[in-house]
């Protein structure tokens, strides 16, 4: 499947199994690990339905099915972060865990190369304070 001959971010990362693999990556990395302590600290005790929302906005991000807003009716997730003091540590902790998440799920070293300045840039859009 392509796009205008273009192979989707969504279809590099394995489609809908490969983006709930690394989601569920993520999730694992952001509870055990403490260098994600403050944004994990954010969360409630129950990550299931925060990664199955992760899931659905990623998927109309990375070009595959836009389930987030198929659902909100929206994309938008500023609103949704603006109870939440994220600054550029908590951005950066988002930013390790997802970078991780997509080394341990075997993610090609060029998919997570084209990847990373578009990760980045959405996680400091999200970002609502220095
Ligand atoms: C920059 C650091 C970020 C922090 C600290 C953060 C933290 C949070 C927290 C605490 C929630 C609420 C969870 C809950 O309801 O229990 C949330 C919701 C959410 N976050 Fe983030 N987030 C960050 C970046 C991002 C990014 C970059 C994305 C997308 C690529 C994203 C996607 C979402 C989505 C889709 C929701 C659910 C919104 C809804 O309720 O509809 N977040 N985030």
């Amino acid at each position: 499947m392509s796009d205008g001959g273009q192979v989707l971010p969504y279809e590099l990362i394995g489609g809908e199994a490969g983006l709930r693999r690394i989601v569920d990556r993520f999730y694992e990395i952001m509870d055990r690990d403490p260098r994600a302590a403050t944004i994990r600290s954010m969360h409630g005790a129950d990550l299931a339905p925060i990664r199955e929302k992760l899931f659905e906005f990623l998927s109309g991000w990375l070009g595959g099915p836009p389930l987030y807003s198929q659902r909100t009716g929206s994309i938008c997730i500023t609103h949704a972060h603006q109870p939440f003091a994220i600054g550029s540590a908590e951005r950066d902790q988002w930013v390790m865990c997802m970078r991780q998440a997509l080394i341990d799920e075997g993610i090609s070293a060029e998919t997570r190369e084209l990847l990373d300045q578009p990760i980045f840039m959405i996680a400091d859009f999200v970002r609502n304070r220095d």
